[in-house]
């Protein structure tokens, strides 16, 4: 037998990892286990099995919270918030460096507990999960530390319910936990029914490690208890990671409660060779984007979309790449794949497939064990961009494949799907790949590479893949809000008399869409007249169709969102000459309608001030590189959110307008914006100001409107990506509760004196784009 007949004929032995310290530790624990409240362990009731996926067998038994299990986590939470968020940096970043290194110390006890009750594979567990875990700890300390002196206007939110899915168990729990308790939150986290262990172990932890009592709650049991958490009143953020179905059920849960949510949801994510690239690393990184975690990844490169040139020579490298992949016991460190997490998601998986024409379907024909739950790597060929296995996520280790001919023809069928999590693309020619970043529809891009993560690079998505990023500086935004603002836009409480301006002719005002005035759809109008009755004014009543036309004129102007930062800052400026120019009549127009609080020159002053911010940040609202540890780069990019909807406040008709629109357009984004109804009159001549400021048509649109009657369509529209509301709790509580149709961003009860950096920040999606180099 010559070398390379030893080479193609030689087999893997098994190489066994021992689970002697785990079965111990759940020994120990007579592997009955309750939840940990208060800085203890309390004994449970009504108790189910936690399974081993991997043979089907039951490991341990946890308990299924009652109301007053949550509501104890949730008092021991609220009554040591104080101390715990007063407390110094450095002692916040004391007790984060000490779990970053207990976990450190039994990195290989919390792997095989996690490989145990999740099934993946321990290579994964140990030199993935669980690396990445202490990484958090040890990041978020540092986070700890600079909190004062980084973020002075930033404070923690309180108590944070914090429910996680099972597919990274610890690492999901590490994603939540490190942040909430850097920036000095406490929180009451739920680890999914099927993947507590893990979770219990982490609390032992916590005690060791100096945690304060209460600062850390874990709570088990199934979505009942999530929803108890959800709705518990003396919680004031909700961080969710999990299926789409269930946060479009919390983001209508938290409707109307004030709650800060964040929501790490599913995914589609295409994954995209052209044919320059090195095709044999793309295959090595299909393996990895779909078969890595048995593909139950939210954001697993599941759908393929490869140049036609290459796709026979792609599609049988893979082919031929997935028969050698190895299923089997998840212990085994030489193995490629393991468990499904459940029989209900191998179920699941099996249930979809079923709906396929076989003849697509290619299976890996690999030996796998009897017991347990376990899939072969397949793929599907030729799937219609319609198809359902090609829209929904399937969550496990099955990819589907179709081609493209040209590169805009990539980016189409990229995009085309509800979700906006991620996607990889593959080319030598580096121009090419760096320009498909940005047009992607997706939180994080991974040039030739994918699934790469870390501590200091934001992750999360757009559409409805949901909202808010972890990870990074971005990541502490979810977990902090801004201080309580003290000072009052009124600088003034002057009540100004009427300044004897003379309108005496009566004034009809339109809408402003598409860079024109224009009629309201239904062809109703209200009258309103001054104070003096000495003007009557005709403002109109917008209706859904109105609300269209606005949007379809938004997405005709999308080249806005592409113009350059110094182009933006030019025509802001040119607004505020405008309105400087007008300033006077503007000032008593505001005297008239608005007599109680600051003055109309005060206003008419701030507002140019807010237009200056606003110019003024627009060529310098830049992004930064991350230092992640790979060989290369994370750009954190700011991009513009797209179409954003904003209704404005009842008081400060014009500053409330004004900022609204500057802040979002600086940035790039179109916006519709609903006037104050109380105080139209000022909207209504601001359009005028507007014309004239050479912004594109499309970029702003206003529309008078009942904000009542149009607060649900606009929440609901499919092609607004983000409703601002500074209006009433009763409006803020319809945009969010209607939101959770396609799960947009919204921002309500926005109050007029947050910085501008903040509106900024609201206008903006972050998005990863990894860049690797070298050669090898
Ligand atoms: P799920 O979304 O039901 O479960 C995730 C977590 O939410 C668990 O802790 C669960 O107990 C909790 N939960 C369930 N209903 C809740 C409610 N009404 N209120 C509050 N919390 C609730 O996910 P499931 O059923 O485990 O998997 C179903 C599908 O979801 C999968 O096939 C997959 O497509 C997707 N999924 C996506 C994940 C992601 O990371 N994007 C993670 C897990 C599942």
């Amino acid at each position: 037998m010559d070398i390379k007949e030893i080479y193609e004929t030689m087999d893997y032995g098994t190489a066994p990892e021992s689970a002697d310290e785990a079965n111990a530790w759940l020994d120990k624990n007579n592997r009955i286990f309750g939840h940990y409240i208060d800085g203890e362990f309390v004994s449970g009731t009504d108790h189910f099995e936690t399974i081993n996926p991997a043979t089907g067998k039951s490991l341990a038994h946890v308990s299924q919270a009652s109301s007053a299990d949550v509501d104890s986590a949730v008092a021991a939470a609220s009554r040591v918030f104080n101390e715990w968020s007063t407390r110094s940096g450095f002692e916040r970043a004391k007790v984060l460096y000490a779990l970053a290194r207990n976990i450190q110390k039994h990195a290989r006890l919390f792997s095989v507990l996690e490989t145990l009750d999740n099934g993946k594979p321990i290579r994964e567990s140990r030199d993935i999960d669980i690396p990445l875990v202490h990484r958090h700890f040890y990041y978020h300390a540092g986070m700890a530390q600079l909190m004062s002196k980084e973020l002075p206007n930033r404070e923690p939110i309180g108590v944070c319910g914090q429910i996680i899915p099972w597919n990274f168990p610890m690492l999901m729990l590490a994603w939540k936990i490190a942040p909430a308790l850097a920036m000095g939150n406490t929180v009451v986290l739920k680890p999914a029914e099927t993947t507590s262990l893990t979770a219990l172990l982490f609390a032992e932890i916590c005690t060791q490690s100096g945690v304060p009592r209460g600062v850390v709650n874990i709570v088990t049991g199934d979505g009942d208890v999530g929803h108890m958490i959800v709705r518990h009143k003396d919680v004031h953020k909700i961080a969710f990671t999990g299926s789409t179905d269930v946060g479009r059920k919390i983001r209508q849960a938290t409707a109307g409660s004030g709650k800060s949510l964040t929501l790490e949801l599913g995914g589609k994510s295409p994954f995209i060779v052209f044919d320059d690239a090195d095709l044999d690393s793309a295959v090595e990184g299909v393996v990895d984007a779909i078969w890595f975690n048995q593909g139950q990844v939210c954001c697993a490169g599941s759908r393929l979309l490869v140049q036609a040139g290459v796709a026979d020579k792609l599609h049988s490298k893979l082919v031929n790449r997935m028969k050698i992949l190895r299923i089997g016991d998840p212990l085994d460190k030489s193995i490629d794949m393991g468990a499904i997490n459940s029989q209900v998601q191998l179920d699941r998986i099996k249930s979809m497939l079923s709906s396929c024409d076989p003849s697509k379907i290619t299976s890996a024909e690999t030996t796998m064990p009897d017991d347990g739950y376990y899939h072969p790597p397949t793929l599907i060929r030729d799937v219609e961009t319609s198809d359902t296995l090609m829209q929904e996520e399937i969550f496990g280790p099955v990819l589907v494949s179709t081609t493209f001919r040209i590169p805009s023809e990539a980016v189409s069928l990229a995009n085309n799907t509800r979700y906006g999590l991620a996607a990889s693309v593959w080319s030598e020619n580096i121009n090419l790949a760096l320009g498909m970043a940005p047009k992607l529809k997706a939180g994080v891009v991974w040039i030739n590479g994918t699934n790469f993560f870390d501590a200091a690079a934001g992750f999360g998505g757009t559409k409805e893949s949901g909202f808010g990023r972890e990870g990074g500086w971005d990541g502490l935004m979810a977990y902090t809000r801004s201080k309580k603002i003290h000072k009052k836009v009124e600088t003034s409480l002057a009540n100004a008399t009427n300044t004897g301006r003379d309108i005496s002719i009566n004034r009809t005002y339109k809408n402003y869409v598409g860079g024109k005035q224009s009629r309201p759809d239904g062809g109703y109008t209200k009258q309103i007249s001054d104070p003096s009755n000495a003007t009557t004014y005709d403002i109109p009543i917008s209706n859904r169709k109105d609300l269209r036309n606005a949007v379809e004129t938004a997405n005709k102007a999308s080249g806005w969102s592409s113009s350059t930062g110094h182009l933006r800052s030019q025509i802001l400026y040119y607004f505020a000459e405008n309105l400087s120019a007008r300033a006077d009549e503007f000032a008593a127009l505001i005297d008239t309608f608005q007599p109680r609080g600051m003055s109309g020159a005060d206003e008419v002053q701030a507002t140019l001030e807010t237009i200056f911010e606003c110019a003024a940040w627009s060529d310098k609202f830049d992004g930064d590189v991350r230092n992640v540890p790979i060989r290369g780069l994370a750009l954190s990019l700011n991009e513009a959110v797209g179409t954003i909807a904003a209704f404005a406040p009842a008081d400060h008709a014009l500053l409330g307008l004004v900022r609204m629109i500057a802040a979002t357009i600086a940035v790039g984004n179109r916006v519709i914006v609903f006037p104050s109804e109380i105080n139209p009159v000022i909207a209504g001549e601001l359009i005028q100001v507007i014309e004239t400021s050479d912004i594109p048509a499309g970029a702003v649109s206003i529309l008078f409107a009942d904000h009542s009657d149009v607060a649900k369509h606009t929440a609901m529209h499919m092609d607004i990506d983000a409703v601002w509301c500074a209006e009433t709790a009763a409006i803020s509580s319809i945009i969010e509760e209607h939101s959770a149709t396609n799960l947009k961003r919204t921002w309500t009860q926005v109050n007029l004196a947050t910085e501008i950096r903040e509106f900024l920040d609201q206008a903006i999606e972050k998005k990863t784009v990894w860049i690797p180099w070298g050669e090898g």
